[in-house]
């Protein structure tokens, strides 16, 4: 058997490097494992190469899962701002986009190689590029790879979700967290483009390449970002959040096509001569207005009933529509679901029923929101458990 490690990280995405790093940089003898020969590769690809590592509107409320209340003490520890100081440390500035999203100033490639050249300068061992065979549990864990068997008092699964199998992944951290004892959450993808046919005369054909601000409600949540139309269906910020929602299985995404405004103020700015189409197309993409006017865009407001200035005011407001899939695991930038945190300790992440075990990152049953809050959980996370190895 080689080398006597104290600690053997499985993953070395996000959550994996900061804690082979944290816990090297205090004296631990780690072996970081992945399959990839140069891992790290959602942390590079996050954000279009620019990684949104964290969000200035950082609390647990951003967070789903089990028990949303999970996340609360660890991110009490670590902030945005530590987040900033962080990445600063690799010499990636920031800058702040909307809704208090912060991305690195520089491309994610710098944070993620700076953070296996430290991981190599506090002496952490790599064994990169290639697939990990097994491992097993006791008094000492036991790796094995294709060339190697390692062994270390400790072990961490920070192996990730399953979604975006492009980028490295797989489900291996559920099942090895599966065989170690730990409940495994229903896993989904989610941050996910929704796919959609159409349904009452919108259609994606028609509606393709408009980009919109709207109100989302799914079950009980309501929030407003951009929304796309694509030829698969709907995608853009507001599609991929409400995916994230546990009501998105269940429930009809109601959109609001005019979040903030009164359409019967909207309407009343146009003479009753005007076609009900071009009083709506002041405010909506003109594509848009005549597909929700499909009943009675071609005639004149003056002449439509109450009933018909109704209905045309539930289309825009609150239009129903239900997915014709499931969103693909393939374009998921997470996975929901994961590792139960009933059996994993809030400060240190170790795993009560398997004595030696740490869990961090989206292998764990905490997913953030889309904004930053993924990458700062797996900051939060690996640096906690870096810290207890
Ligand atoms: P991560 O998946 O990063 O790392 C897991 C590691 O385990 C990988 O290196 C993988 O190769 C390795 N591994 C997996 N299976 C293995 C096996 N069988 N054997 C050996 N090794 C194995 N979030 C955010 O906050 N801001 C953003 O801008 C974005 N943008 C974004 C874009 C895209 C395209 C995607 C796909 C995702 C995002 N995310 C994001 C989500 C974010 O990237 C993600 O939640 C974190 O990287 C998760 O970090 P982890 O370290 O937990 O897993």
């Amino acid at each position: 058997m080689s080398h006597p490690f104290e600690a053997i990280v499985l993953g070395a995405g996000a959550a994996g490097l900061v804690c082979a790093l944290t816990a090297a940089q205090r004296g631990r003898r780690v072996l970081l494992a992945d399959h990839l020969a140069r891992p790290g590769k959602k942390l590079r690809i996050a954000g279009g190469g620019r990684c949104n590592f964290t969000n200035l509107h950082m609390d647990a409320s951003h967070y789903f899962g089990a028990n949303p209340r999970f996340a609360v003490s660890a991110l009490a520890r670590f902030g945005p701002w530590d987040a900033v100081e962080f990445v600063a440390r690799f010499d990636c500035g920031f800058e702040e986009r909307d809704q208090g999203k912060l991305f690195l100033d520089v491309s994610a490639d710098r944070l993620a190689d700076g953070l296996l050249d430290a991981c190599r300068e506090a002496g952490v061992t790599f064994a990169f590029g290639e697939p990990v065979r097994s491992l097993e549990g006791g008094e000492i864990f036991t790796l094995r790879t294709e060339s190697g068997v390692f062994a270390a008092s400790r072990a961490v699964l920070a192996l990730g979700g399953p979604s975006w199998r492009g980028a490295g992944a797989s489900d291996l951290g559920f099942r090895l967290a599966r065989r170690f004892g730990l409940a495994i959450q229903p896993p989904r993808p989610a941050l996910a483009p929704i796919p959609w046919t159409g349904a009452a005369g919108l259609s994606p054909a028609d509606l393709s390449g408009i980009s919109l601000p709207v109100g989302v409600s799914c079950g009980p949540e309501r929030f407003v970002d951009d929304l796309l139309f694509t030829h698969q269906g709907l995608s853009g910020p507001a599609a991929l959040r409400a995916t994230l929602r546990p009501a998105f299985a269940s429930a009809p995404l109601r959109l609001d096509f005019l979040p903030g405004e009164d359409i019967f103020d909207v309407l009343a700015l146009s003479s009753g001569k005007t076609l009900a189409r071009n009083a709506l197309a002041k405010r909506l993409p003109a594509r848009l207005a005549e597909a929700l006017c499909a009943d009675v865009g071609g005639r004149r407001l003056a002449d439509l009933t109450r009933a018909e200035r109704d209905a045309l005011a539930t289309r825009v407001k609150d239009f129903a529509l239900r997915p014709s899939g499931d969103p693909k695991q393939a374009r998921a930038e997470v996975t929901t679901g994961g590792v139960d945190t009933a059996a994993i300790c809030q400060k240190t992440f170790a795993a009560r029923p398997a004595p030696g075990l740490y869990v961090v990152g989206e292998t764990l049953d905490v997913t953030g929101d889309l904004g930053g809050y993924n990458i700062h959980w797996a900051f939060v996370s690996g640096m906690a458990a870096g810290t207890a190895l």
